[in-house]
């Protein structure tokens, strides 16, 4: 019990790690969250500081998802865990990584959306559901250069895959999951919503030269 308590505190620590901080703060000087849309997370990166900025804080937002729920992987070894509970158990790390994402402990409780956070941490659970999701994502990129409505559509069809998915054992607990997974990416992406409501939602065109 304790150690799944630990766990899920060090999910929560990890998802703090604020990579698009800490990036820009040591290689670049600045602040991001005073930058662009002000949010600390690969999209901004990339339209502040370029593509050389953006792919390490990508990388490494992925990375501590996957790490915090790969690490309850660990408990598979403990006679009195059951399956079910170990599902239930990730799903609770995948939330404490990204509400650490969103509000980090070591910045202040101001970091970024939980895109990136959560791919790597649900490719800890379904890995099918997020490469769908990612094609999703990809098609209404390419469609409408807005990151945000694409990280919006491909996290709103999140509960739909995990509901269609026939591999997937839909416990009550992963279904839920999905769907406030779904809520809270909208709730996340507001200010983009009224930025794309009042087109002022800047476009990125990922193919384009862009600063280094
Ligand atoms: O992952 C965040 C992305 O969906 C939007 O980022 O900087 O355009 O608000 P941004």
């Amino acid at each position: 019990y304790y150690c799944a308590v630990s766990m899920i505190l060090i999910a929560y620590l990890l998802g703090s790690i604020p990579n698009a901080v800490w990036i820009g703060k040591k290689y670049y000087g600045i602040d991001i969250r005073e930058h662009g849309s002000r949010n600390a997370g690969t999209t901004n990166m990339l339209r502040v500081l370029g593509r050389r900025a953006a792919l390490p804080v990508f990388a490494l937002d992925v990375l501590k998802g996957f790490v915090a729920v790969a690490l309850l992987g660990l408990l598979k070894y403990d006679d009195n865990i059951s399956d079910i509970w170990l599902i239930n158990l990730k799903i609770i790390a995948v939330f404490a990584a990204v509400l650490g994402h969103i509000f980090p402990v070591f910045a202040h409780f101001k970091g970024g959306k939980g895109v990136a956070t959560l791919v790597g941490a649900v490719l800890g659970i379904h890995p099918i559901t997020v490469l769908l999701c990612f094609g999703i994502w990809f098609i209404v990129l390419m469609i409408t250069h807005y990151v945000s409505l694409s990280s919006m559509i491909a996290g709103c069809c999140f509960p739909v895959f995990v509901l269609l998915s026939p591999k997937i054992n839909h416990s009550v607990p992963l279904v839920v999951f999905s769907f406030v997974i779904a809520a809270l990416l909208i709730w996340t992406h507001r200010k983009n919503i009224d930025r794309l409501k009042k087109g002022t939602e800047s476009k990125i065109y990922i193919w384009r030269p862009v600063a280094s």
